[in-house]
Order: C-alpha cells, then structure tokens, then sequence
C-alpha cells in the first residue's frame, strides 16, 4: 500500500512545490517578491508532485527543448530540472513512482531523449540515466597564464551593462548554436534565474561579448571572488566564469585574452569547461593551465532507443548488434544494429550487452565501448564487436553540455 498518489502539478500548487524543492536542497524557501518575479519560470506544465491528500511531499520537475546528437541533429529532450522528496518521506518510493511517471510522460509524447544533472551520481543510474558528458575544471594563474604567441588574434570584445546583457543573451546563445552534442536549447523559463545573477540585488555577473566579422559571436560571463584578508592585502581577486560560449576559434581565444588581460586577479577559475578546450595549447606555459577536477555534467536517458539511435550519425566501421536491456521503459529492450549508415531493430545475433544507463553514456561519444566493457558496464559477446563500437560511437569534438539546469 502507498500513502501518496503521484499527478501532474496544478497551478495553484505552483509555490508549494517550488517551496519543497528548495527545503530538498537546503536553499531558504523562496520569499514573496522573489516568487512574483520568477515565479513564471516555475510553470504547471510538466511538473509530477506526489501528494499525501493535498500535500506535496514530492516533485519532479522536466521542461521542454532540445538536445544536439552527434552529426547535428537537434532532438526533443525532457529537460529535469528539479527532483526533491520531503526529507521525513525519503527512502520509501516516492522519486521511483514520480521518476516512473515522468518517464512515461515523454515516451508518451514522443520525447526521444531526457536529461539531468545530478546532485549526487548514485541517485539516476537506476532509472536508465548515464553520466554523457563530462566537464572540467581549469585553473589558470595570473599574471603567469599568458597566451602562445601563435594564438588567433581578431575582434573586439566589449563589456555590456546587466541591463544590455539581459536584452543580447539570450539571442546571442541562440545564434552560437547547439554546435557539440550535448548542448541544449534554452527556453524562455531558463534565463530567469541567469538574468537575477546580473541585474538582481545580488547580482555579481559581469558580460563580456566578442564582436568578429559577421558581428557578435561569442560571450563569456564571470563574477569575482574578493581574495584580500587583513594578512595578504596585496591577493588579487579570482576571477569565476559561469559560462563561455562561441562557436569560433578567434573569439575563443579572444575571449580568454580578455579574462587574462584583467588586472588585479590571482588566477581565472572554471568549471564544467569541455574535456578536450585546447587551453594548455594555447598557452605560452603548457603547465599554466591546471585542470584541478573533471566531474560528471550531463546525465542522458534514451527514452526511445531506437530514435534516438537513428538521428545520430556513425564513423565507418562494421556493424554492431547491440543488445539493450531496459526494466523502466521496457519497449526498449531489444536488439539494435548500429552501421556507419545508421542504426535499427534487429532479429541477429547481439555482439554486445548493456543496459538503458550504460547506453546513455556510450550515445553522445564520452565513454567508449572499451573503457565500458573494461568497467564491465558492456557485456562483450563478440570481442571483435568492441573496437567497431569505439570506431562507431567516437565523435572528433568531445560532447559537452554548457548549460547548468
Ligand atoms: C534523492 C531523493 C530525491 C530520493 O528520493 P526517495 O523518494 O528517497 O527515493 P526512493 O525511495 O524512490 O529510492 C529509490 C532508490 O534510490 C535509493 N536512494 C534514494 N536516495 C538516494 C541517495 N541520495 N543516494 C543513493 N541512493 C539513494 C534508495 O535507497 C532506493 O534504492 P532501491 O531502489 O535499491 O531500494 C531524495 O532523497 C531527496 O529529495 N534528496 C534531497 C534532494 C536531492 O538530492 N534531489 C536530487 C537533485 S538532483
């Protein structure tokens, strides 16, 4: 017996559910001016709470919009933004039943693909989730850190005011494009909380934006950290950057030779950065660019595998039968035959097993088939299989998703 039922958020419960989420993650509940501010981005639509009569004791919150694959296809995705169980009902099914329910939702609308970032990696794997990008964290040193002498040179980077910034942004992210897999839309009820962190009363963000040839095509966002103390008077502050997003090299490095043209800084810290950023490239001094961390970003699901398999494209190689094994969305198990021309069903024979979670890390090209099957994550039936599915799955650019959700 349950002593909650699992449905979709009506509007008046809006707040509540939002208040639950930020009690789940320890954050204050959210105060009166804030929720006329941003309770908008905080919709009805497609959130499941699980309730004890009318009481929230549970929420999982998804947004609609799109993901980048390998070979550029753009695809649905169900964006999880939100997942919090009240913590004296923890640990008895409510997530399973709200993950169970949600799931179904966007294999009920045709949603190919569902996302995640995960406050703690044990939490997903269990509902068909894989750690597919990962993200890095890079230090660079100041004044040390300074660019190769060969490094692109070009453009104009400008300061916008927080006001301009909440006006350019957004389009600007836009035009860039999702140009790695792995990169998503961002819908309206994303920026909300980015534009608070510029023109909010505690807004610290500062923008910065490359102007090349064709006009804008890069940006990067950072907020300083104060290092002074009574002790160390002379410690310039760091600089911490939120997002960097171009699609071109020149602005790029354009972009880095701003942040490392500031004064009074002691080091430029970044996290969740793409695994293979050429930073120690182009540097003058390689060892300047310290990568002090490389941590999981985005958590993938195939919701249906064989769609999902379909939109991305394939380095040539033999082909590979796949055997998948799904317990929550069980339409998906099955064989797959992935070629260098595409992927479908198959009746032969599977060269190699795995299950929906482990599929999620192998789809976007992070992981491959043979640190996989090293981890025991891949059932290997056909040892010649395992080099086709690296050679099949590996993509040049690494995956990477840039956009905290
Ligand atoms: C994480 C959280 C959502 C889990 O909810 P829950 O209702 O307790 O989960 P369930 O009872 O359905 O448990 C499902 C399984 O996950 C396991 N599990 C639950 N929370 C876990 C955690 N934090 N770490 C590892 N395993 C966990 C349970 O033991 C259970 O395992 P089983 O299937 O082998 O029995 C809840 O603990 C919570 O709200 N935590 C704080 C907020 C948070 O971390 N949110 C996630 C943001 S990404």
């Amino acid at each position: 017996m349950t002593d909650f039922d699992v449905r979709p958020v009506a509007e008046a419960e809006r707040r509540a559910t939002m208040d639950l989420l930020g009690r789940s993650l320890h954050t204050n509940r959210i105060s009166d001016e804030s929720w006329a501010q941003y309770g908008d981005s905080w919709p009805a639509a497609h959130k499941f709470g699980a309730f004890d009569g009318d009481t929230p004791i549970g929420i999982a919150s998804s947004y609609d919009t799109e993901i980048a694959v390998p070979g550029g296809a753009v695809l649905p995705l169900g964006a999880v933004d939100g997942v919090g169980v009240r913590a004296d009902r923890t640990r008895r099914g409510v997530l399973t039943a709200m993950m169970a329910t949600q799931l179904a939702d966007f294999a009920a609308r045709g949603i190919p693909l569902a996302a995640l970032h995960a406050s703690e990696p044990t939490i997903y794997g269990r509902f068909g989730y894989g750690s597919a990008t990962l993200g890095k964290t890079v230090w660079l040193p100041r004044p040390a850190a300074r660019l190769h002498e060969r490094v692109p040179v070009g453009g104009d980077v400008r300061m916008l005011t927080p006001e301009e910034a909440v006006k350019e942004i957004p389009g600007l992210y836009h035009r860039i494009g999702l140009h790695r897999a792995g990169m998503i839309g961002r819908p309206a009820e994303w920026w909300p909380i980015a534009h608070d962190r510029l023109t909010g009363p505690a807004g610290s963000h500062v923008v910065a934006v490359h102007s090349g040839p064709g006009g804008d095509d890069g940006y990067v966002v950072y907020d300083t950290v104060d290092r002074r103390t009574l002790d160390s008077p002379d410690e310039g502050a760091v600089l911490k950057v939120r997002e960097l997003q171009t699609a071109d090299p020149v602005a790029h490095a354009a972009l880095w030779r701003f942040l490392l043209s500031i004064d009074l800084v002691s080091g430029v810290r970044s996290r969740y950065r793409p695994v293979d950023e050429p930073l120690a490239a182009m540097l003058a001094d390689h060892r300047d660019a310290r990568t002090t961390d490389v941590e999981d970003d985005l958590w993938l699901r195939l919701v249906d595998v064989a769609t999902a398999l379909a939109a991305r494209t394939y380095r040539a190689a033999d082909p590979v039968v796949l055997a998948v094994t799904d317990g929550r969305l069980p339409a998906n198990t099955g064989h797959y035959e992935v070629t260098a021309d595409g992927a479908r069903r198959t009746d032969a024979a599977a060269d190699l097993a795995l299950d929906a979670d482990t599929l999620g890390m192998l789809y976007l090209g992070q992981w491959s088939a043979t640190a996989l099957a090293q981890a025991g994550r891949i059932e290997v039936r056909n040892p010649g299989a395992v080099a086709s599915a690296d050679e099949l799955f590996t993509t040049i650019a690494a995956p990477w998703c840039g956009t905290y959700f």
